[in-house]
């Protein structure tokens, strides 16, 4: 392949052509990357997913028991957790979600307790396989009949598991008590990311800030919506003390605690330098029911009222309530979204009718720099009025490819966000799309992964219409999983994360930012997709392309006008074994290389790429 690349003309790129899709699915925020540890700390509950005990344990003679007490910890937590005996050593135990990580370092945490006690408690960490105490620390009791009381404590290890088969206790002298304690929010956290309190898991943050990500969509997806009524994800009950956070039953089958709350995402987004994209509820619930035109004004202002918790200085109502929290310096929201695919089910049609508009309108009447995604993944609303939207693309391998020119002919300015794409099944001889009804891949295939960087290439292209894209979903806990395939897989085990065939695509096609779009003097796409253009942070010229179906290796020669005979050039390539290897526990099939290549005459570099390759070469301009 012969490619002239222009050193002139062409599109700027938005600048955010790579982010990060997050919601609470598969134990992604709780149990993932909001790093408490306990599971279950605070017995939250409703009507859909009841309080319960699980997976808490009893030590020593104690029988426990839930209780709503006349007087609860807080109006959002009103059920705690019984421990009642009568002598010896009784107490609490809890496993973690699915295990907890014991390693030489510092712990901490805290929990609430009412009733009449003296003495000290025990906390400890313990492991369960080798029967070996990892970890304890006595904290002296400051327990009353009359209030509950919080108990701070650390602790450090002297010994680090192998394994993450341990468990952590509460225990107490029952003689000492009378007859039964009362325990509520039970918290112990790992140090985190930037060592923030209520904050994130250092391992997946650190793999996050690896893919150079310059966005982060939030909170969904679909569990921003709810599945009935009266429940979606309301931002007011993700803001302030912990104890004042009540739960909320997200729609991915499990309570979701609301510790990963608003403040905790606009950390998220400072830490790694991302853009907020903030996801408001639009008034759909995914069962169907749809909060009508001439009821929809409360939760307009609500949105409103989040947008100024966020952005308002201490002469706004809620600019004074976040102030109060702790947190005195707005941040600023330059990205909305208005639902989440509510093109789809009952309230469809008046998304378009009348409903976007009525968000966007407010919003952007009271904040008119805000630019306002609408959620509709069909693509002709855009088309015909002109409003940003968030296109989601689920697919196979073929179809990703055969969509390198789907957005050749957007509408321009950037309007468009690939809010959620991903290869989820494999190709068949009939082709087509993806088959909701069929079993979808365990983790991301190679082979998928290709396709997905030659998408991913067909929008950079079109620099001019496209803002940015983001796989879907991001995180698994593989312990508890309600979607796959998934960017980043784990389990408790920190030291076993598993980095997805697509995560090293896209941490490539990422890592190497193309500031400017230049036009080239061959458009012929196939077997080799391609794009090229000139980073301003690097000085100098990129093409990228990806390898699909070529039954040969190709030859390619790519010239660069204004490029010197003699520049230096660095060509990154990835490979795997086979279309079908995939990464998994313990596994990393994507093999990379870096070559160290020289400009020839008329600043034409020469080189091979392997079929199913992604590929970025990068020559100082
Ligand atoms: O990414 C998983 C789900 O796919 C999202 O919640 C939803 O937006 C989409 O249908």
């Amino acid at each position: 392949l012969d490619v002239k690349v222009s050193n002139t003309g062409g599109n700027a790129t938005s600048g955010y052509q790579y982010g990060i899709m997050f919601e609470d699915i598969n134990y992604s925020g709780d149990g993932g990357i909001y790093a408490e540890l306990i599971r279950n700390r605070a017995f939250q509950g409703d009507a859909v997913f009841p309080s319960t005990i699980e997976p808490w344990t009893a030590v020593g003679n104690a029988k426990l028991s839930l209780q709503n007490l006349s007087q609860p910890l807080s109006s959002a937590l009103p059920t705690s957790l019984n421990v009642a005996a009568s002598a010896g050593e009784a107490g609490i135990s809890n496993p973690g979600y699915w295990g907890i990580d014991v390693k030489l370092q510092k712990y901490t945490g805290s929990f609430w307790v009412k009733g009449s006690y003296n003495e000290s408690f025990t906390a400890s960490l313990y492991n369960y396989l080798s029967n070996e105490t990892l970890a304890t620390v006595q904290v002296p009791s400051k327990a009353s009949n009359s209030e509950w009381t919080e108990h701070a404590y650390t602790l450090t290890p002297e010994i680090a598991a192998d394994n993450v088969n341990n468990s952590f206790q509460i225990t107490f002298d029952a003689s000492a008590a009378d007859g039964s304690l009362d325990f509520n929010l039970i918290s112990l956290f790992p140090p985190t990311y930037n060592d923030r309190p209520n904050g994130m898991r250092k391992d997946l943050m650190e793999a996050l800030a690896e893919l150079n990500p310059s966005f982060l969509r939030f909170p969904g997806g679909n569990n921003l919506e709810g599945n009935d009524p009266p429940y979606y994800l309301k931002w007011n009950e993700t803001i302030g003390p912990l104890k004042d956070r009540p739960g909320y039953p997200g729609t991915w089958n499990y309570e979701n605690t609301n510790g990963l709350g608003l403040i905790e995402y606009l950390h998220w987004c400072d830490d790694l330098h991302m853009e907020p994209v903030l996801a408001v509820w639009a008034g759909f619930y995914l069962s169907g029911p749809v909060i009508p035109e001439d009821q929809l004004q409360p939760y307009i202002e609500d949105a409103l009222n989040q947008l100024e918790f966020i952005t308002g200085d201490t002469s706004t109502r809620y600019g004074t309530l976040r102030s109060s929290l702790g947190y005195p310096d707005p941040w600023v929201i330059k990205y909305v979204e208005v639902g989440n695919e509510d093109n789809l089910g009952g309230g469809g049609p008046s998304y378009e009718a009348y409903r976007f508009q009525a968000f966007r309108d407010a919003i952007n009447e009271k904040y008119p720099d805000i630019f306002v995604f609408a959620s509709t993944t069909d693509y002709h609303f855009a088309e015909t009025e002109d409003v940003g939207e968030d296109y989601h693309e689920y697919t196979r391998p073929d179809y990703f490819v055969g969509q390198f020119g789907f957005f050749d002919n957007f509408t321009a300015g950037q309007k468009t966000m690939i809010g959620e794409y991903a290869t989820v099944q494999p190709n068949t001889a009939e082709g087509g799309g993806v088959d909701w009804d069929q079993a979808r891949l365990p983790f991301p295939t190679w082979i998928g992964s290709v396709a997905e960087a030659v998408f991913l290439l067909g929008a950079e292209r079109n620099a001019d219409k496209i803002w940015g894209a983001a796989y879907a979903p991001t995180l698994q806990n593989l312990d508890s999983t309600q979607w796959v395939p998934d960017l980043i897989s784990f389990t408790a085990d920190t030291a076993r994360d598993v980095l997805s065939t697509s995560y090293h695509a896209i941490k490539l096609l990422s890592a190497h930012r193309i500031s400017t779009v230049l036009p080239m003097d061959t458009l012929d796409f196939g077997p080799v997709y391609y794009v090229a253009g000139y980073s301003n942070s690097s000085n100098s010229y990129i093409f990228k392309a990806a390898v699909y179906n070529s039954t040969e290796t190709v030859d390619m020669n790519i010239a660069f006008e204004g490029v010197s005979e003699g520049a230096e050039a660095s060509l990154m390539v990835l490979t795997a074994p086979d279309a079908e290897s995939y990464n998994s526990l313990g596994s990393d099939v994507v093999k990379s290389s870096v070559t160290t290549l020289t400009a020839g005459s008329g600043g034409a570099v020469s080189f091979a790429l392997p079929d199913l390759s992604v590929a970025v070469l990068e020559v100082k301009g």
